[in-house]
């Protein structure tokens, strides 16, 4: 049984005071939701203040990238060691934004990813096709090659560290979310991906939905076979919206 995992993902948001209003009023309410494992990924600035707020809680802390590099001279990155030691346990790697914005192409994705199990992080693979790509009819293709590119790098075994989130771009904070149907589609194609390599890891392997999940559709996407959770943007922001996404989750 894979136990569902839903994880919030702040971007570029928050303050100090926000951000401990905000966790003040989500933890009681993931009292509801206690089956399900949850994580936020808050700006590296908080990351030190937010550890220190889910002291003694269930809720686990992430962080949104991280350098492909232990250590060295290269200015204004942030090693996986590092987060390690502010408390993290997972790490964001290629979500669509770091792709499209910053130039990250699928060696470095793949690099992160081996740097972030290199330091016993729990990397997020984050994967998905454009509107473009989606209405050329090659989601599939698209998909498998971002996968593909950190198979080749870490192996199935390494694989099997990380947990794999299917993010299609035309849904990341549009508003427009794949339908159910579209969603359990490609989480199908992803497993047997995997199974090709190894059927065990194919069965163990979390693979999230993200693309503007709310409230409102949570329930209907996490119900699908393959979908084991959710990489939530915008709703993480609200304690109400995020806490009753993780409840969806727990049924
Ligand atoms: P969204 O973002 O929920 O705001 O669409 C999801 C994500 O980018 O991870």
């Amino acid at each position: 049984m894979r136990r569902k995992l839903v994880i919030g993902n702040w971007k570029m948001h928050g303050k100090h005071q926000a951000n401990a209003q905000l966790l003040e009023a989500l933890l009681p309410a993931l009292a509801e939701s206690a089956g399900v494992e949850t994580a936020v990924c808050p700006p590296y600035p908080y990351l030190a203040q937010v550890a220190e707020l889910l002291a003694g809680s269930t809720l686990k802390l992430g962080a949104q990238n991280l350098s492909r590099f232990d250590q060295g001279a290269h200015t204004g990155e942030v090693s996986a060691h590092m987060l390690r030691e502010l408390g993290c346990q997972y790490v964001l790697v290629g979500h669509s934004e770091r792709r499209s914005l910053y130039g990250e192409d699928d060696r470095l994705v793949a690099e992160k990813f081996a740097a972030a199990l290199c330091a016993d992080l729990v990397p997020v693979l984050c994967v998905g096709e454009s509107l473009a790509q989606r209405r050329g009819e090659i989601t599939e293709r698209v998909v498998a090659e971002q996968i593909q590119a950190v198979l080749q790098r870490v192996g199935i075994n390494g694989l099997a560290g990380g947990v794999i989130a299917y993010e299609p771009v035309w849904a990341i904070g549009t508003g427009e979310t794949a339908t159910p149907a579209q969603v359990q589609a490609v989480h199908r194609h992803i497993r047997s991906l995997l199974a090709e390599q190894d059927p065990a890891v194919a069965a163990a392997m979390r693979i999230l939905y993200g693309g503007s999940v709310k409230a409102a559709n949570a329930g209907e996407l996490f119900a699908q076979t393959d979908v084991d959770g959710g990489l939530i943007g915008g709703a993480s922001l609200d304690a109400a919206s995020f806490a009753a996404i993780c409840a969806a989750a727990q049924r």
